[in-house]
């Protein structure tokens, strides 16, 4: 077989077969076809496309390249959750530990931020001591202890994906609907859960920009995980704006500390209800919406899930009191931004937000930069709310002295009008 003629038969738009999808993603990852062969074929199958059936194949090639995880020796159904990117996306981290506490085992791969879009594994690490990067042997003796665990991934698993992805980054190949499910579904599939539920986002600051570009990724990844024989289901959700209250690092633990104590944003509340309803039917702990509400409720009333929240962190070495002590968050510097006029807020274009974010320190420009774990943005209003003029909507934070210029780019981001607009977090469930 020949890298140059299946590079051929794609740039002809004819289907690839298995073995020939097998030789390309084990001779990139094993070093033995170069990057100007596999980006010319990766740039044709954006252009030309791959069938459900092409992509399943690719999703298992890429899945096999590495170490699998074998979760079959921990009782019940393992759940995991993946969201394709968002700004302020703090929702495993609240999700987890509710979920948890009402009893399923929520087995989580999670991942650093990419771009604007903040990452689970990078909040995490805002806290001393946490360890993402745990074996299989002690990932496994976690979840059997406390039903909840979460981990970065490894070198060892999925290598195809890391290598590929690392290569579309750079060679304009990363809107592709086959790449993209494969990529997700190949990392989520090899973690060992029996069910997944995938936060698709939708609106300016996520990849699929409008709902039917969402339901279609969402549609094939479900499909995969059918063919692959997993329980996926999907909810499209909206990232016109940002999730909760807090982006950034610190500030977004702190966030996901009052979220789990009750004290969460109703938009965002309304997200975390209906994603863990969704979990605890797939991991049959509950038959229906309105048990599973009654048990949310009641492990965030009781302190279960805020409880569960200290054990993931305290098992995987996170200083726990140190977390929650008021001056945890101590950034030096601020900027606020203040309303024009007056009238109902309305925030939008939350990639500019999560851009504002990245110049402040919360994410990086380059792998190698070091995250600033007190920078971030607060958002005193949300969408919908009643401002007066010169009222605080948000606040920039940073460990360095801020451009005072980032304020003209934080007012693309919202709107004030004379009325409240139409806002749903949920715009869409799938399964
Ligand atoms: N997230 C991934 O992990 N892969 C993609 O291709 C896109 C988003």
């Amino acid at each position: 077989m020949n890298i140059l003629e299946i590079i051929e038969k794609k740039k002809n738009k004819e289907a690839l077969s298995q073995k020939e999808i097998e030789f390309f993603v084990d001779g990139y990852t094993k070093n033995k076809i170069p990057d100007y062969q596999m980006s010319a074929l990766l740039m044709t199958i954006v252009i030309n496309g791959m069938n459900d059936v092409e992509t399943a194949y690719l999703t298992e090639a890429m899945m096999n390249s590495g170490k699998k995880i074998n979760l079959s020796s921990i009782k019940g159904i393992k759940v995991d959750k993946h969201s394709t990117g968002g700004v302020g996306d703090k929702v495993s981290l609240v999700l987890g530990p509710i979920v948890a506490a009402c009893g399923a085992v929520f087995a989580k791969m999670s991942g650093r931020g990419l771009g604007y879009t903040g990452g689970t594994i990078d909040k995490l690490e805002s806290i001393e001591g946490f360890n993402c990067f745990l074996n299989e042997q002690q990932f496994k003796f976690l979840l059997k202890k406390s039903n909840i665990a979460i981990i970065g991934q490894t070198d060892n698993l999925v290598p195809a994906d890391k290598k590929i992805y690392a290569l579309r980054d750079v060679s304009g190949t990363v809107n592709s609907l086959p790449l993209i499910t494969s990529s997700i579904m190949s990392k989520k599939l090899s973690t060992g859960s029996d069910a997944i539920l995938l936060d698709v986002k939708c609106g300016s600051g996520a990849f699929m920009k409008n709902i039917n570009e969402a339901k279609q990724l969402a549609r094939w990844m479900i499909n995969i995980g059918k063919k692959l024989k997993k329980d996926v289901r999907a909810e499209i959700t909206n990232m016109e704006q940002p999730l909760g209250r807090m982006i950034g690092n610190k500030n977004e633990i702190i966030e996901v500390i009052e979220s789990l104590k009750g004290n969460g944003d109703k938009k965002f509340m309304e997200l975390i209800y209906s994603s863990a309803t969704t979990l605890l039917i797939q991991a049959k702990i509950v038959k229906n919406e309105k048990e599973a509400c009654k048990l949310i409720e009641e492990v965030i009333k009781s302190g279960k899930a805020f409880n569960k929240f200290l054990e993931l962190i305290e098992n995987q070495g996170g200083n726990i009191e140190l977390i929650q002590k008021t001056n945890w968050w101590k950034p030096k510097y601020k900027l606020e931004i203040n309303a024009t006029k007056s009238g109902y807020l309305y925030l939008k274009n939350s990639v500019i937000l999560g851009l504002v974010a990245v110049k402040l320190g919360a994410g990086r420009n380059k792998k190698e930069d070091i995250i600033d774990n007190e920078a971030g943005i607060e958002l005193k209003k949300v969408t919908n709310e009643k401002v007066q003029k010169n009222e605080i909507l948000m606040v920039l934070y940073s460990s360095k002295p801020i451009d005072k210029n980032l304020s003209n780019e934080v007012k693309k981001t919202f709107e004030i009008n004379q009325k409240p607009k139409n806002n749903k977090i949920i715009l869409a469930k799938m399964e």
